[in-house]
Parts: structure tokens; sequence; C-alpha cells
């Protein structure tokens, strides 16, 4: 084997070996983890069907929220979700009809919202400010219309 070569092959392993490590150090130290469905509901009968028949923000803790949304074409209900500064929201979503996408600027929520799983995710809006939240997953002619926003106030 020529010297260039083992070089080269060893310097691969080593990158290989770095990145697996890194992996496994942000899935067991990072609490990395890739998105999954965090529940099912029949999207037939989801208007039906809590939380989402009554969609909203409900205070859980102090400083905690929670916002159930329904998304839908070409919509989300509701279209504005309103918290105190320093909140931590939890987003609970899903989909009567086709996959929607969910997010929301300035955060790194970015989802899919998919009929018959219920999607979660969480953010923190330390700051006072309006967080658009959008649809980036092509649904239809509405799709661009297909946006709200998290109203922070301070
Ligand atoms: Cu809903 Cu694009």
């Amino acid at each position: 084997m020529a010297r260039l070569e083992r070089i080269f092959l060893t310097l691969t392993g080593i990158a290989l070996f770095v990145g697996v490590l890194a992996i496994v150090a942000s899935v067991a130290v990072g609490g990395v983890h890739l998105p999954g469905p965090t529940g099912r509901v029949d999207p037939n009968a989801v208007r039906q069907t809590p939380p989402f028949s009554a969609p909203g923000v409900f205070p859980e803790a102090p400083g905690r929220y929670r916002a159930v949304l329904l998304a839908r074409a070409w919509a989300f209900q509701p279209a504005e979700v309103r918290v105190p500064a320093g909140s931590i929201v939890t987003f609970v979503i899903t989909s009567q009809d086709v996959i929607h996408g969910f997010m929301v600027e300035g955060t790194d929520v970015n989802a899919m919202v998919i009929p018959g799983q219920v999607t979660t995710v969480t953010a923190h809006f330390p700051r006072p400010g309006t967080y658009r939240f959008l649809c980036h997953e092509y649904c239809g002619v509405g799709h661009h219309a297909m946006f709200g926003q998290v109203v922070v106030e301070g």
C-alpha cells in the first residue's frame, strides 16, 4: 500500500470515528433525538377529538403554556398565540386534511404536521415580539397564505 494511501485511509478512519462519536455524544449527552409522532388521532374525527375539538392556548404552569393548533388547508386555528415574555410554549398540532408544516421564526421549531399524527414541539420565548409561524410544506393553492403569529407580550 502506498504511503499516501495509508495516510488517507487513516485520516478517513479518524474522521469517521469522530463523526460517529459526535452522534453518540449528541444523543447520550445532548438529548438530541429524531422528531416522531407523539400521538395518534383519527383525522376524520379530529374536530370531535380532544384536545383538537377546542384548539387554543392554555396555561399549564407558571410560565408554561400549551398551544393546541389545528392545521388545515389553508389556515392554522387559532392563527394567533398570545403569551407573556419568558414563556415556554408547547405546541400540540395535527392536520385535518393534508400534510402541512409548522415553523416558528426566531426559534428552532420546524416540524411536519401529518394527518393522523400529533406533532408536539416546544419553544422558549424569552423576548417580547411577534414571531410568525407558517406552513413550510406545499399544501395547495392557498399554501402561501397559511401562517399565523405568536405574540409575546412584554
Ligand atoms: Cu399548509 Cu402549506
